[in-house]
């Protein structure tokens, strides 16, 4: 009885002193103190975008430099790893998103954050007019600033290649909007093939989920559809859940082109063992309102009735890049994106503008490794920068006044050469259900391939600890609890 209340009291401490310390740690979150106001005789930073490599750049900027203004039509970042898990509500779609202002207000200096799109960028004028483009509106909801820099961090939109029909019929997977599109339509699909009176022809139809796209997002979209079913659909909709089925249409002979050999092979037997179909070699060549059109491998057209199509096609720039990139054509001739150069400067401009990750077309692929490496650069390069300026201003002012000054003059040379930026590759992941990820990983500069249900606990734990914040943490580990305890939500919202 002694230890027993022993162990009772030191539970009751440590319960205590843990809730004290978090409660703690979360009100300094939540109560920022005051901040250094806006200088005018700083220059000014603005920043298009609140995705990976916008908010690494605004986590790591030294605001004492520099004014900063941060310009994206979402008021938010969106981790955009666990959002195949938001579509099949595993997670909910709050868990996996942070208001950009919990981070700004933290920093020394003021940053005027605005919900607002880019519409253009003038790179000679140095300014940007944007628009408010939400449902509620002020009386001003468009204008036009000036910007010493800009930092160009607007990403990518999902490339359709034109083909008819996808805009109209298909869910993406890059918004959350998607995410929340697709858990809404799945679902109206199975509730509609339990609808009494419906041919055996039209419950296939319904129940028939084709994914587009055999990258990364395609192959963790099927997965996740998979789970739902095994887990979910089975014990709640017996009578329905047999007839689901899942096709992976990729145009190219095989997925993931960007793993290594073996771990295409293990996804691909883990996606048969799934019952996940895959069609290699096979395009899409029209999404109709209830079919979808295939070019099979020998090339004759097929069509195949579906209730549900996930869009996961690659990515392509957006209108307000294009129109930048066609205002420097000399410079500015990859389709793919914005050229760079090796500080990230745009190229053809007067080093004023930089951009970074999906946005660009450079030789690193477009993810969340490449682009929240390369906003930490750009932090970095500013703070060499700000140097860079003090120091050649000192040897004017050095000069101007008749001082001799070579060690200042050496000082402003060492400044003058700026670091070009280096990426650090730490291996690629995926999840392809089944509690089953891939890695490609990097260890000491050997490279290593894994998959399986551990590499699967590696993929859960590498994703919840680059979460942007303890709070996300705390609702995505919550949400992951709520799943093994209660299941998915089926309500179809
Ligand atoms: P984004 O993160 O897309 O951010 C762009 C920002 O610009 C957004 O805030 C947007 O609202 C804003 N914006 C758009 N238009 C304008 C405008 N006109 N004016 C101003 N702002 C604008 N990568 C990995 O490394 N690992 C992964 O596991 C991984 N999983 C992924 C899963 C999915 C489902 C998807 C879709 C992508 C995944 N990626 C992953 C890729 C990764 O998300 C992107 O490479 C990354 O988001 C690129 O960062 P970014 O800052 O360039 O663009
Ligand atoms: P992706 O470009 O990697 O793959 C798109 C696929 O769609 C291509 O293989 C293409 O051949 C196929 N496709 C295009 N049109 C088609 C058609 N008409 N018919 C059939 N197939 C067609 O795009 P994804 O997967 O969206 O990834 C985009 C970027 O985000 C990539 O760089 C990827 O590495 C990154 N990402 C990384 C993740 C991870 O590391 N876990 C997860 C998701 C994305």
């Amino acid at each position: 009885r002694k230890f027993l209340q022993h162990l009772g009291r030191v539970t009751l401490v440590t319960v205590v002193t843990t809730t004290g310390v978090f409660y703690y740690v979360t009100q300094k979150d939540r109560h920022p103190g005051s901040q250094l106001p806006f200088d005018p005789t700083k220059k000014n930073i603005v920043v298009l975008g609140s995705g990976w490599g916008s908010t690494s750049f605004l986590k790591n900027v030294d605001t004492s430099d520099y004014n900063i203004i941060v310009i994206s039509p979402r008021n938010f970042f969106l981790f955009t790893p666990l959002l195949p898990s938001v579509a099949v509500g595993t997670l909910s779609p709050r868990s996996i998103l942070q208001p950009i202002r919990y981070m700004t207000r933290h920093k020394e200096r003021q940053v005027t954050v605005i919900e607002a799109e880019a519409k253009s960028v003038d790179p000679i004028a140095k300014t940007v007019t944007f628009a408010d483009e939400t449902e509620v509106q002020g009386e001003v909801s468009s204008t036009t600033i000036h910007f010493d820099y800009l930092v160009y961090g607007v990403g990518a939109e999902t490339q359709t290649f034109g083909i008819p029909g996808v805009k109209e019929h298909a869910c993406f997977m890059k918004e959350i909007q998607d995410a929340e599109k697709m858990k809404r339509r799945f679902m109206d699909c199975v509730e509609s093939a339990g609808f009494p009176g419906q041919s055996p022809e039209e419950v296939k139809r319904l129940l028939h989920m084709v994914v587009v796209g055999g990258g990364p997002t395609g192959i963790e979209v099927s997965g996740e559809l998979h789970d739902f079913l095994e887990d979910d659909l089975k014990s709640w909709y017996p009578e329905l859940s047999d007839h689901i089925k899942i096709t992976l249409v990729e145009a190219l002979p095989s997925v993931l082109p960007m793993f290594s050999k073996e771990l295409i092979k293990y996804t691909e037997s883990t996606f048969k063992e799934s019952k996940i179909d895959i069609l290699t070699a096979t395009m899409v060549k029209e999404i109709k309102d209830k079919s979808v059109v295939l070019q099979m491998p020998d090339k004759t057209i097929q069509e195949v009735p579906v209730g549900m199509v996930v869009w996961a096609g690659g990515n392509k720039a957006r209108d307000v890049s294009v129109d930048l990139m066609s205002k420097l054509p000399d410079a500015q001739k990859n389709k793919r994106g914005i050229t760079v150069d090796e500080h990230l400067r745009m190229a053809g401009t007067d080093g004023t503008i930089f951009a970074l990750g999906d946005c660009t077309s450079s030789s690193y692929a477009p993810t969340a490794q490449v682009a929240s490496q390369q906003g930490a650069y750009l932090a970095r390069l500013f703070s060499q920068i700000a140097k860079r300026d003090r120091l050649a201003d000192e040897l004017a002012q050095a000069k101007a006044e008749g001082r001799d000054t070579p060690a200042l003059q050496k000082q402003v040379e060492k400044a003058e050469n700026l670091r070009p930026f280096h990426y650090s590759h730490q291996g690629s992941l995926a999840y392809i259900g089944s509690e089953k990820a891939i890695a490609d990983l990097v260890f000491f500069n050997q490279k290593i391939a894994t998959g399986g249900v551990a590499t699967y606990l590696f993929w859960r734990s590498a994703y919840i600890s680059t979460l942007f914040s303890l709070r996300n943490r705390v609702l995505v580990a919550n949400d992951w609890l709520k799943v093994k305890l209660f299941g998915r939500d089926l309500a179809r919202e």
